[in-house]
């Protein structure tokens, strides 16, 4: 079954980006009046439009003629959110914003906790409605493929809940949901004063059950003050390790410990660091751990961005995700807050559709890379408007005009 898209005015393949480093707009090479040729979801071939639409046509294939000015890009890719859960943090962020902060809201038994309590009076049937209906408006704004953590169960069944939740939910809506088992996420109160008892919980009687029923391949920790130390989450990463999950780490976000736990497990990716120094940030460009912005935690806490500049100058690899929660990054809106980490950080469109895309795409360490070429899925937004520099001039508000998702019609 062929299915045929064209006559592409600009299109965005951003196929054959290095991985590593600064990139100019040069690189982006926009192919003018392109089509693209999909075979049962598939990318078949891109070519010239008049080729490619004589071909399409003696192939029979269904034919999306394109009569006005579009661009074309790579489905979005969210590598870092929380979406299973119940509750509002309302509450919180009117508290932040009258003076109190993210930490101290945390010690008065506030944050992560009312959102676990929340989240284990929900039933999984609930939880997974919730992930679809998160999971459909981000596949609306392009977003083809999105990472979801646990996190807000924090007991062995409840963290089963949440991953079994996120599975039944990746049956019901056409992105693909990558699931990451996020059980140290913070101490829960049953353990309070004793982390380690809880971690030896979870690296005992949890990894296992995850790998065996295979509810996730990725094991995520948030290394910070409160939560989790580099001593304290030792058992619990070499287990995930010797179990053979990737890892990947909440570093740096308010203090700093995190990002050197990322490197010495070799992590897919560190996330945060926002309060990385120079020298963290240093350290983590020349290791192949992908250092991942989360704009949305910035924006929704009011605190500095990830120094995502300074990052890709030392030649490090930048992917850029929502962190939708909701505590931190209620917002939930990755395309807007990409194009304001731009330009606060002063990147490059090459580098902020790179890294909610392709680098997003190893910070997920998918096999596609997520480019638009032959033998990769069709995962394609087309935006109405006759040049790709549009898309993140609008800062969120220029939405797509049409998604797909392994070449179905989606949105
Ligand atoms: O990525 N930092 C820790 N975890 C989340 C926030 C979770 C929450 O506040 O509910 C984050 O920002
Ligand atoms: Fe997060």
């Amino acid at each position: 079954m062929y299915t045929y898209i064209g006559p592409i005015k600009e299109l965005i393949t951003l196929a054959e980006l290095p991985v590593r480093g600064a990139l100019s707009d040069d690189q982006l090479h926009p192919l003018k009046n392109y089509g693209i040729l999909i075979k049962d979801g598939t990318i078949e071939q891109i070519d010239v439009h008049e080729k490619l639409y004589e071909k399409a046509q003696n192939l029979n294939a269904h034919l999306e003629i394109l009569e006005e000015d579009f661009c074309a890009l790579p489905g979005f890719i969210d590598s870092h959110t929380h979406i299973c859960f119940g509750g509002s943090r309302a509450r919180d962020y009117a508290m932040r914003n009258a003076g109190k902060t993210y930490l101290e809201i945390a010690e008065a038994g506030g944050g992560i906790w009312d959102t676990v309590t929340e989240t284990r009076k929900a039933t999984q049937e609930q939880l997974v409605e919730d992930i679809v209906k998160r999971a459909n408006l981000l596949l609306q704004k392009g977003i083809t493929t999105i990472e979801v953590k646990s996190g807000y169960g924090l007991s062995i069944d409840e963290e089963l809940k949440m991953l079994h939740a996120i599975k039944t939910a990746n049956t019901k809506t056409e992105a693909t949901l990558i699931a990451t088992c996020l059980a140290a996420h913070t101490i829960p109160r049953e353990y309070k004063g004793n982390p380690e008892g809880y971690i030896q919980l979870i690296t005992e009687e949890l990894l296992p059950v995850v790998k065996e029923e295979k509810l996730a391949n990725r094991v995520d920790a948030f290394i910070e003050k409160g939560s989790f130390t580099a001593k304290t989450i030792k058992p619990y990463f070499d287990k995930a390790q010797e179990l053979g999950f990737d890892i990947t780490v909440h570093a740096d976000q308010f203090t700093t410990g995190g990002s050197a736990v990322a490197l010495e497990y070799q992590a897919v990716s560190a996330d945060h660091l926002e309060a990385s120094t120079a020298a963290e940030i240093q350290i983590l460009a020349k290791s192949n751990t992908v250092a991942t912005a989360l704009p949305g935690a910035s924006i929704g806490l009011g605190c500095a961005f990830t120094p995502a500049r300074e990052l890709l100058d030392h030649n490090g690899t930048l992917a850029i995700a929502s962190d939708w929660n909701p505590g931190s990054a209620p917002m939930g809106d990755l395309l807007t807050q990409a194009a304001i980490l731009g330009t606060f950080q002063k990147l490059s469109n090459a580098e902020v559709l790179a890294g909610i895309t392709v680098r997003a795409a190893k910070a997920l360490n998918l096999e596609q890379d997520a480019s638009i070429k032959a033998g990769n899925a069709a995962d394609l937004i087309l935006f109405k408007t006759a040049s790709y520099q549009d898309v993140l001039y609008h800062q969120g508000q220029l939405q797509p005009a049409r998604v797909f998702k392994n070449g179905k019609l989606v949105f």
